[in-house]
């Protein structure tokens, strides 16, 4: 056990900074065009968008001006919720270049997931909205009425793809599923929140749950059991250690898989088939593994060898999908590029060390066979097969 978990806990330090937060961008710093002031301003945290404004408690209005970079071939959008904390209900002012090249705003209620956007009213008062694009970036200036004089509203904002001069869809991915929160007009004070925050935390638990146990000690586990076995010294050790590997490994790989069904059933609008699917394909696989140990025949029944075979394929097919499947995450989690080098540094490492062994335990197969083909051709013409043993000792 010592050996194995040692690559995992010097791996952890790293893979937990995924929670510091990144940097946030000074919003205070920021200008608009027409001389236009706000008395207050945020940094969203994600997709480096920012939002200004000036609450107006007299009628319940507020002045916006939201603002994030984008090509100028997509879209940016701000929204409001007044229902929900998402995209459903999200009540959109979308800003992007229509198909006579000019920068418009439009706005529109997301009522379902693959909406057809077109300029559509509100569930409340929009009394202005404009839109700019300069140094690549839109920024959105509108007023707004705050329905019901909230003062607290969910938010919502995106970024994405423009076809047909209408904005079509955005990547389902990374920051743009974790682009909503909470403004507190009144106050100023905004959390990337409503659960973005917590929930960010969430993926990246069940990020590097998955990645230090089916990733990397499930890998370790089989290296343990191919190439440890074959000195003899090591018997029955590197059974111990295998098992033991494979269960921990189990173990934290479930907790992190059953976070990743949690994560899947909160996100309404998007499921990552795929990722899903080799999931719980890679839970039932391993949970065979461990019930088929108790089910393991004895070394000479005559059904071992088909239980050895089912065995290996099955081992072999639950680390190819792992691997497979730790990448889709890292396409969906989107994390910095940093942790993607680093696993594909450990798994190459492992694939090294692994051909290593691999010549080596061959190297080793064939010269025991050597040997005792010389021992059996000793032992046929020669007195007797001690002193073919004795002989090669020497
Ligand atoms: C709301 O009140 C502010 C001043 O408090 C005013 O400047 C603004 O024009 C008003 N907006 C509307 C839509 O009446
Ligand atoms: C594009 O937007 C501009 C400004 O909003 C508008 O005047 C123009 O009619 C729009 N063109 C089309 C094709 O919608
Ligand atoms: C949008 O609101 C305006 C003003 O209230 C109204 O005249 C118009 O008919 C509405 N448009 C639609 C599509 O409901
Ligand atoms: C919002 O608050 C203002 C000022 O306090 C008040 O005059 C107005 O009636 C309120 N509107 C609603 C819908 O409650």
């Amino acid at each position: 056990m010592a050996i194995t978990m040692r690559p995992a806990i010097l791996l952890l330090p790293l893979l937990l900074s995924l929670f510091l937060p990144s940097s946030a961008q000074n919003c205070l710093s920021e200008t608009f065009s027409n001389n236009r002031l706000y008395d207050r301003c945020n940094s969203l945290g994600v997709l480096s968008a920012t939002l200004h404004w000036t609450y107006h408690a007299s009628n319940g209005t507020a002045d916006i001006a939201y603002r994030a970079p984008q090509d100028s071939s997509g879209f940016v959008a701000w929204a409001i919720n007044p229902s929900s904390s998402g995209m459903k209900g999200a009540n959109a002012l979308l800003a992007f270049h229509n198909s006579s090249g000019a920068v418009t705003v439009i706005s529109y209620v997301f009522n379902n997931y693959s909406p057809s956007v077109r300029d559509s009213n509100l569930s409340f008062t929009v009394y202005s909205r404009e839109a700019e694009y300069s140094n690549g970036a839109y920024t959105i200036y509108a007023t707004v009425a705050l329905e019901g004089n909230k003062t607290t509203l969910n938010t919502v904002w995106q970024a994405g793809q423009v076809g047909g001069g209408v904005p079509v869809g955005h990547a389902t991915t990374g920051e743009n599923t974790n682009s909503k929160g909470s403004t507190n007009f009144l106050s100023g004070q905004s959390s990337s929140g409503g659960g973005g925050n917590s929930r960010l935390h969430r993926r990246n638990i069940h990020g590097v749950l998955n990645a230090v146990s089916w990733g990397i000690l499930m890998p370790i586990g089989v290296i343990i059991a191919r190439y440890l076995r074959v000195f003899k010294s090591a018997d029955p050790a590197w059974f111990y250690l295998h098992a033991a590997c494979q269960c921990s490994a189990y173990i934290i790989g479930v907790s992190g898989w059953g976070l990743g069904l949690k994560l899947g059933s909160e996100s309404e609008g998007i499921t990552y088939h795929s990722h899903r699917d080799i999931g719980i394909a890679l839970f039932s696989l391993a949970t065979l593994q461990v019930f088929a140990l108790l089910l393991r025949p004895n070394k000479d029944n005559k059904y071992r060898i088909y239980w050895n075979v089912y065995h290996h394929l099955v081992g072999y097919s639950v680390i190819v999908l792992s691997v497979v499947n730790i990448f889709k995450g890292f396409d969906i989690l989107d994390p910095a590029k940093k942790w993607k080098h680093a696993y594909i540094a450990i798994i190459a490492t492992l694939g090294g060390i692994a051909f290593v062994l691999e010549a080596v335990t061959w190297a080793i197969v064939l010269k025991r066979r050597s040997r005792s083909s010389e021992k059996f051709h000793q032992g046929e013409y020669g007195t007797n097969g001690y002193g073919g043993r004795q002989h090669q000792g020497a």
